[in-house]
């Protein structure tokens, strides 16, 4: 599948100074430490390509959801992991419009990197403001702006999509990269397309549920999302995490999957036929398995049963492309994290399988499993609600907004 945007490559941006959009909203633990740094990996791969071309590259991100400056969500720690990374010095600013960004980017010579601080900083960010997107492009200078933070593309904001009104805007090589990989999977997938469902929320993940039982040869389901539908199907599931009111929803899919399918919807909508339980979410809890059916008051199923892991195991290993999004578990502790490890191992062994994992919760489980800082996967997206909305086949904003590709 080809890019419908135009990118870095059919630009002449030797020697000039760019501006890149890159998505820096990144985990910091309690020490303000980064705690996975995926998506500044992620981001080198344009940056490095700028700076092969002597670009001056002045990137811009937000992190978290400060309501006004707060030193806590400062970007100044990105600098550091960034410079560490690019293995060059990386020039920081404290402040993302006026005379500090002016005489910044006027002192840096060709093939600097600048950073500056938090966007959202300014409650204009969010906002879409024009006035504020004018200020950022005239105070870098800019000639070209380059979307690349793709976990922040779903959002209408002044650096996805005003920032565009003032600056000629293309998509940077790591935006190309999700949305052709994404897009394509669910466009022109390689079949068979097993999908694996998991996380907390079947509200969350709707839409994306829908057009897979259009686009998916098979669905599996785990997570405390397959306790709802295990509800939904009339078994009793003791204390666990159940989201109420999802019945009409869950009418719905059946509805569809019936369309498309006479019989043995349960072969293509698979749920687990059993569970592993504890009385309480701790490190302490050690699982139990219990059969559908035998769950007591006070289970709590944390994740799918062994049984329930060898048939995903057996349908991910037919499969030709897998999508997986959500974990399996509450994969945050090992004893209920099996489930969401038996995937990624299948997956990692089987590079012959095409797999693209997405949601944060899933991307951080299976780079923490992994020794290979995700390369034993195809793909593993950096979008959270972004690579949601593009599977589910939505218009991205900071995607329409950018210069379309040359015919
Ligand atoms: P992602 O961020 O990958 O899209 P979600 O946010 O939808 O995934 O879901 C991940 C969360 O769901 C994790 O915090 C995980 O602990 C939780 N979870 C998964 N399975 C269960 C379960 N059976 N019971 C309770 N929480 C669960
Ligand atoms: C994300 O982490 O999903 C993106 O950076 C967007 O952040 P937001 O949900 O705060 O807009
Ligand atoms: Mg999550």
């Amino acid at each position: 599948m080809s890019f419908f945007k135009r990118t870095i490559k059919d630009i002449p941006i030797d020697r000039k100074t760019v501006l890149v959009r890159a998505d820096y909203n990144v985990p910091l633990n309690k020490k303000g430490e980064i705690s996975d740094d995926l998506r500044i990996r992620a981001s080198l791969p344009t940056i490095s390509y700028l700076l092969k071309h002597s670009a001056k590259v002045v990137i811009m991100s937000h992190l978290g959801r400060p309501e006004g400056r707060d030193a806590s969500q400062s970007l100044e720690p990105i600098a550091v992991r960034l410079s560490e990374l690019l293995q060059k010095p990386v020039i920081f600013v404290e402040d993302c419009i006026g005379d500090k960004v002016v005489q910044a980017v006027k002192k840096a010579p060709n093939g600097s990197v600048i950073l500056l601080e938090n966007l959202r900083y300014y409650p204009e960010e969010e906002a879409n403001d024009e006035v504020f997107a004018e200020k950022i492009a005239k105070s870098t200078g800019a000639r070209y702006f380059v979307q690349d933070g793709f976990g922040v593309v779903h959002r209408a904001h002044a650096s996805t999509d005003a920032i565009t009104h003032y600056i000629p805007s293309v998509s940077g090589l790591l935006l190309e990269r999700e949305y052709v990989t994404i897009a394509g999977a669910m466009e022109h997938p390689k079949r068979p397309l097993v999908a694996v469902m998991g996380g907390a929320k079947v509200s969350d993940k709707i839409t994306v549920i829908e057009r897979l039982v259009d686009v998916a040869d098979k669905i599996i389901i785990g997570g405390a999302m397959a306790n709802t539908f295990l509800t939904y199907k009339g078994h009793h599931m003791g204390s666990s995490m159940v989201e109420p009111g999802q019945e009409p929803v869950l009418d719905g899919i059946y509805q569809a999957a019936h369309k498309k399918l006479d019989t043995s919807i349960d072969e293509f909508i698979i749920l687990p036929t059993d569970v592993a339980v504890a009385a309480e979410v701790s490190e302490a809890a050690t699982r139990k398995n219990v059969k559908l059916g035998n769950l007591n008051e006070t289970d709590r199923a944390l994740d799918i049963g062994d049984a329930t892991i060898e048939r995903a195991a057996e349908e991910v290993s037919k499969a030709k492309m897998v999508i997986w999004n959500g974990t399996l578990g509450y994969a945050e502790l090992p004893e209920f994290a099996h489930g969401s490890a038996r995937l990624a191992l299948t997956l990692a062994t089987n590079p012959e399988i095409d797999s693209i994992i997405g949601g944060g919760d899933t991307a951080d489980f299976v780079l923490k499993w992994d020794g290979n800082g995700g390369e034993s996967f195809t793909h593993v997206s950096t979008g959270g609600g972004a690579s949601l909305e593009l599977m589910a086949g939505k218009k991205l904003p900071g995607v329409e907004s950018l210069l379309d590709a040359p015919r």
